[in-house]
Order: C-alpha cells, then sequence, then structure tokens
C-alpha cells in the first residue's frame, strides 16, 4: 500500500503546497499553512454529479420563483439577524469563539421550533446526557426534539435523506468527518467536504441546515473562505466573555440585509433577548465623568446609543494609545486631526479610548465622539449633559454626514438626550421635537460650540 503523502493546507483558503513555507502561496496570510495527509483523488468521482442541475437554457422570466417562505425560529433577536426566520433549504454558518453560547442558541432555537415542526439536532461535541442536562436547565421543552450524536458525515447524510427534519442543526462542522477523505476531522479538507455535501442536501432536499462553527484565535473560523461562500447566511456571535452580552451580526445574507444584529443577554435559564439594547451601552455611574460621550452608532437597521470612554493622562516615555472595540490607526489619525485643526496637542499624553459594553464599532461616524471624549479628558471637564454626537472626521479637519442621521436623533430622543452636536450634513430640515440640534463643518467650530455649551 502506498505511504500517505503529507501536504500543507492553508487554514484561511483551503490552498495547499508541498512543502512548509511562512506564507500562503495562495492568499499570501502568513503562518497558516497545516501538516495535512494529501488527498487522493476522490474515491467516487460521480459524487458531485447531482450537484449540477439539467443543462437546458432558460429565460429568467421563465423561472417561477416563489418569494421564500420565511420559518421565524421563535427567537426575535436570532430571526431579526437571519432577516426575518429560515428559510427552506437555507444553509447558514453559526460562527462564534468556544463558549460564547451557540449551543445554547441553538437548542432554544430547536425547542421553540419543534412544537409542530420536525427538527434534528445532531452533535459531535456532546453526548445525549449533556445535552439533555442543559435542555433541562434551561426549561426548554424536548418532547418533539430529535438527536443524534455523530460525527460520521455518510450517516448524517444518510439520516437527513431518511428523516427529512425541516430544520437540521450541525454541531460543529469541525467535528464532522467523511470516509471519503483521510484526513483528520477539523482538517480543512474535511470542513470543506462536510459542509459542500450538507450544502448540496440542503438544496435538494429543501432541509434548513445550520452549521456552527468555532471561530480560531485570530477571529476566522477555519476555512473560513471556504466556507463563506457555499453557504447562504454566515452569521457571527460576538461579545465580551466577561460581560453577559453578545450580539449575533449577520456578516452574509442571500436572504436579507447584512450587518444587521440582534442583542442577547446570557442568563442563568439561557439566552434572552434584549429588546432595548442602547440601555445597556451605556455605562451605569450615576453621575457624569470627565472623558465619557454617548455616541449614536448604527448597526444595520438598528440604531445603538454606546457611551465611548476616553482617558488623556501624562506620559512618562513613550506616549501610548490604545483602543478598546474602536481602530487604533484611527485613534491616532484623530489625535493629527485634533493637533493640526483645532490646536490641540496630546503629544506627550498617554490616550486610552474604549467602547463600552463589549461592543466594536467600526463606522467612521464615531469619529466625533471619540474627539469630544478625548477633549474632555484632557480638560478634565464633563462634557454637556444629555449630549449626543456622530460624525466623521477627515484628514482636513471637515465632519462628514453619517448615514441615517433622523433614525440616530429619534433613538437618541427615545432615551430621554436632549441635544446633539452632528455633521451640518444630518441637520434635519424639521426639527425634531425633543432634541436641540448643534450642527458643525469643522473640528475646530465642534470645540469652539462645545466652549459655548454649559
Ligand atoms: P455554549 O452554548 O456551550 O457555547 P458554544 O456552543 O458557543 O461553545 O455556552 C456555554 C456557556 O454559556 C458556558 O460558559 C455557560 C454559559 N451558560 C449560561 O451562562 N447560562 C445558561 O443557561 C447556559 C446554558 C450556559
Ligand atoms: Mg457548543
Amino acid at each position: 500500500m502506498a505511504r500517505e503523502k503529507t501536504i500543507y493546507a492553508c487554514t484561511e483558503c483551503g490552498a495547499s503546497a508541498p512543502k512548509w513555507q511562512g506564507q500562503c502561496p495562495d492568499c499570501g496570510v502568513w503562518n497558516t499553512l497545516v501538516e495535512t495527509i494529501a488527498e487522493s483523488t476522490p474515491v467516487n468521482k460521480s459524487r458531485f454529479a447531482a450537484l449540477s442541475g439539467a443543462s437546458r437554457l432558460q429565460t429568467l422570466s421563465e423561472i417561477v420563483a416563489n418569494e421564500e417562505d420565511r420559518l421565524p425560529t421563535g427567537i426575535g433577536e436570532f430571526d431579526r439577524a437571519l432577516g426575518g426566520g429560515l428559510v427552506s433549504g437555507g444553509v447558514v454558518l453559526l460562527g462564534g469563539d468556544p463558549g460564547i453560547g451557540k449551543s445554547t442558541l441553538l437548542l432554544q432555537a430547536l425547542s421553540e421550533l419543534s412544537g409542530g415542526r420536525h427538527v434534528l439536532y445532531v452533535s459531535g461535541e456532546e453526548s445525549g446526557q449533556q445535552i439533555a442536562m442543559r435542555a433541562r436547565r434551561l426549561a426548554l421543552d424536548t418532547k418533539q426534539l430529535q438527536l443524534l450524536t455523530e460525527i460520521n458525515l455518510e450517516k448524517i447524510l444518510a439520516l437527513l435523506r431518511l428523516e427529512k427534519p425541516q430544520v437540521a442543526v450541525i454541531d460543529s462542522i469541525q467535528t464532522l468527518w467523511s470516509d471519503q477523505l483521510s484526513s483528520a476531522p477539523g482538517s480543512v479538507a474535511q470542513v470543506r467536504e462536510c459542509a459542500a455535501q450538507l450544502t448540496r442536501l440542503a438544496k435538494q432536499t429543501g432541509v434548513t441546515v445550520i452549521l456552527v462553527g468555532h471561530v480560531t484565535k485570530d477571529g476566522a473560523l477555519a476555512g473560513p473562505r471556504v466556507l463563506e461562500h457555499m453557504v447562504d447566511t454566515v452569521l457571527y456571535f460576538e461579545g465580551d466573555t466577561h460581560s453577559s452580552f453578545r450580539l449575533i451580526r449577520a456578516v452574509k445574507n442571500r436572504y436579507g440585509a447584512v450587518n444587521e444584529i440582534g442583542v442577547f443577554a446570557m442568563t442563568d435559564r439561557g439566552l434572552k433577548g434584549v429588546s432595548n439594547p442602547s440601555a445597556m451601552f451605556l455605562s451605569q455611574h450615576g453621575q457624569e465623568v470627565p472623558g465619557s460621550c454617548v455616541l449614536v452608532t448604527q448597526e444595520g437597521t438598528r440604531p445603538l446609543l454606546v457611551e465611548i470612554q476616553a482617558l488623556v493622562d501624562q506620559s512618562h516615555g513613550n506616549p501610548r494609545r490604545l483602543t478598546v472595540g474602536l481602530d487604533a490607526q484611527r485613534l491616532a489619525m484623530l489625535l493629527a486631526v485634533l493637533h493640526r485643526h483645532a490646536g490641540i496637542v496630546c503629544f506627550d499624553q498617554d490616550v486610552f479610548v474604549n467602547a463600552v459594553g463589549g461592543v466594536k464599532i467600526s463606522e467612521p461616524a464615531a469619529d466625533l465622539s471619540v474627539l469630544l471624549a478625548i477633549v474632555s479628558s484632557l480638560k478634565n471637564k464633563v462634557l454637556p449633559s444629555k449630549l449626543i454626537v456622530f460624525g466623521e472626521v477627515g484628514l482636513a479637519g471637515e465632519i462628514r454626514p453619517a448615514p441615517r442621521g433622523q433614525e440616530r436623533l429619534k433613538e437618541a430622543v427615545k432615551l430621554g438626550f436632549t441635544r446633539a452636536m452632528i455633521p451640518e450634513a444630518n441637520k434635519p430640515k424639521h426639527p425634531i421635537a425633543g432634541i436641540e440640534v448643534i450642527a458643525v463643518r469643522r473640528v475646530d467650530e465642534a470645540m469652539n460650540r462645545l466652549r459655548e455649551l454649559d
């Protein structure tokens, strides 16, 4: 028998190289090549035959396209991230760090769905007892919930074809192995093969498949590019394991909007949806303190109020710039703009900036609030009370508009804020009751207006 040949496969893009090297020859990412067994030509080439449809040309208008029927999971925040619910034959990838709550959420969702629907939970990670214990602790109704503990792909596929559940959860894709391949479960080749076969089954039979995927320490799913293009929807579970808040973010969705988020709190009774998430990202200190500024950020269609905190302190040595939940490069840029266009210097100061509640903010509309928090801390002066801020800051010191300004203002009013410093271009045409708008065009103007306010 021929000896098994080892090759090196990239955990990012799945490309392979005959020898180990520091950089992937295909995607160029460093330190991603891992040793695996070279897969000989697949044993059964015709296994992909069923993937191709009838080769007949059609015009798009001939094809009858029904609006997909949505199957709500009964967990409102999960449905929101999914774009309204599950879709028959759709494949969802739910990624996240170990212990963040993927299994808990899907067990809760399946329990809700199992009333009246045929659902199946396939676990390759936990034993039946462990899952049953968790379900009991969560007081879930599991009478109709079917469980399979199995990691062999072919057995799972056969069972799914036989049982034809409406929804099947695979927890997790990294534990499955196909006997068509000789590499170990969790390897790039296995993950890719198992996901491809399950996707094919979903498309053929209309079973909705939810795949659980673990995220590696640098924040990517094992074989992420490979999996992300195969599935219809990619959801990421985010959150700080030290706090109980969890976000589910849609990063790809063929059936809905991306960047839509669902917000949860992890309690001793499992994950609970949070319908008013803004309140949770505002820190609960009783009185106003210097260095704190409230930002209205936009996540998908949802405005969120988040407190931005800055600490500016005399530096001893190389000044440090550190951010939590915000882009560190952007902080350096903002400090340069502050110096150049408002004459405020921080070169001898350490600057730390934090978004409260473990939320990650990537939109540039946070810029102005970061600057205001920094200035407030530097001058040791609290910002005016009940003030919210948003707006992007450009290199020329200009303040640019943020998308969906009106909605942001309305959310602020809802939470009792009475003043808003926002870009001139976002100024509402008709005043919004309950909020005074301070529209600014430039950074220096913003600083001057700040001095005028009490
Ligand atoms: P789990 O769903 O097992 O995470 P994943 O499948 O993403 O790895 O979540 C486990 C964590 O959640 C664990 O640290 C305990 C916590 N937890 C609660 O706080 N309350 C609960 O009711 C449950 C079921 C779990
Ligand atoms: Mg799990």
